[in-house]
């Protein structure tokens, strides 16, 4: 074969070999599969405790029941049950200690963010109960009427 056609195959060859040098310095020595094979893919082992160590925000609703029985208990059997906690009240953390306490919106933006009603009829969204904010009470808090845990008026 002619020089031309081998000379590029040396560059592409040389590449690969830098390639390969770069890689053996800048991928820490603990980059690996793990023990438990590939199921959590390639990673940092020392990586690990990093993220054991990682402290969650989001509780879910079962961390409220110790302390929260009864709201807990308002709203067994509401349509409101499904919803958890924090979507309404903010990340918990490591409330009560810090922050002591969470957030009570009362503004009608919490509620509109959800049900406010939707003319689409391509997504799931538009089945969820939904009320023209203009013409549903303008002007006053959904919650003088509905309670945020249990919003059926007629169970109330
Ligand atoms: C270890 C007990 C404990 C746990 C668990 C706990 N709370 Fe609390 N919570 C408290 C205490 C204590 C207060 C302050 C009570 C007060 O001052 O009226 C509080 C206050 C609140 C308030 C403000 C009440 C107000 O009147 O201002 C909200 C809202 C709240 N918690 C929601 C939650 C939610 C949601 C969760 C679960 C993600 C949760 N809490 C988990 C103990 C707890
Ligand atoms: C749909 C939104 C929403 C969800 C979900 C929700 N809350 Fe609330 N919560 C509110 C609003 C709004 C208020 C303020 C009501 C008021 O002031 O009239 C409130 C008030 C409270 C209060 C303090 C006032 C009181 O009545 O004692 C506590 C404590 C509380 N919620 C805990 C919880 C817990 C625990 C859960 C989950 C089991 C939960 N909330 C789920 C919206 C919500
Ligand atoms: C995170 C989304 C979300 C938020 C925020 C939310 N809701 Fe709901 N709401 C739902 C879901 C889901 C249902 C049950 C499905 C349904 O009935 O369409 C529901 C049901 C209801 C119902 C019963 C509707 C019916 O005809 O059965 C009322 C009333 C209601 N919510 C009022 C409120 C009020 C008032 C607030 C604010 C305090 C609020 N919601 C905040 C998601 C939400
Ligand atoms: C003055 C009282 C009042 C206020 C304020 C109010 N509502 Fe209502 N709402 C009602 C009544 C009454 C009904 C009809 C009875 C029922 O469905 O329980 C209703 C029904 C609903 C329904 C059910 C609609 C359906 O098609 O099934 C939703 C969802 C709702 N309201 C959400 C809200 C939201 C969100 C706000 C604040 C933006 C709000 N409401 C403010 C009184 C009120």
């Amino acid at each position: 074969m002619k020089n031309h056609v081998w000379r590029p195959l040396f560059v592409v060859l040389g590449l690969v070999a830098v390639i390969l040098l770069v890689r053996l310095f800048i991928v820490p020595d603990d980059f690996s599969v793990g023990e438990r094979g590939y199921m959590y893919g390639y990673h940092r082992l020392g990586n690990e405790q990093e993220w054991k160590d990682f402290k969650t925000k989001f509780r879910t609703s079962t961390y409220c029941n110790d302390c929260h029985e009864e709201k807990m208990a308002e709203r067994v059997g509401s349509p409101h049950a499904l919803i958890e906690c924090e979507n309404c009240h903010g990340l918990a953390g490591d409330h009560p200690d810090n922050p002591e306490k969470l957030t009570l919106d009362r503004s009608r933006e919490l509620c509109l963010r959800c049900h406010t009603r939707l003319a689409y009829p391509s997504s799931q969204r538009k089945d969820l109960a939904g009320i023209d904010p203009q013409e549903h009470n303008p002007g006053d808090a959904c919650v003088d009427c509905h309670n945020p845990h249990r919003p059926n008026l007629e169970e109330m």
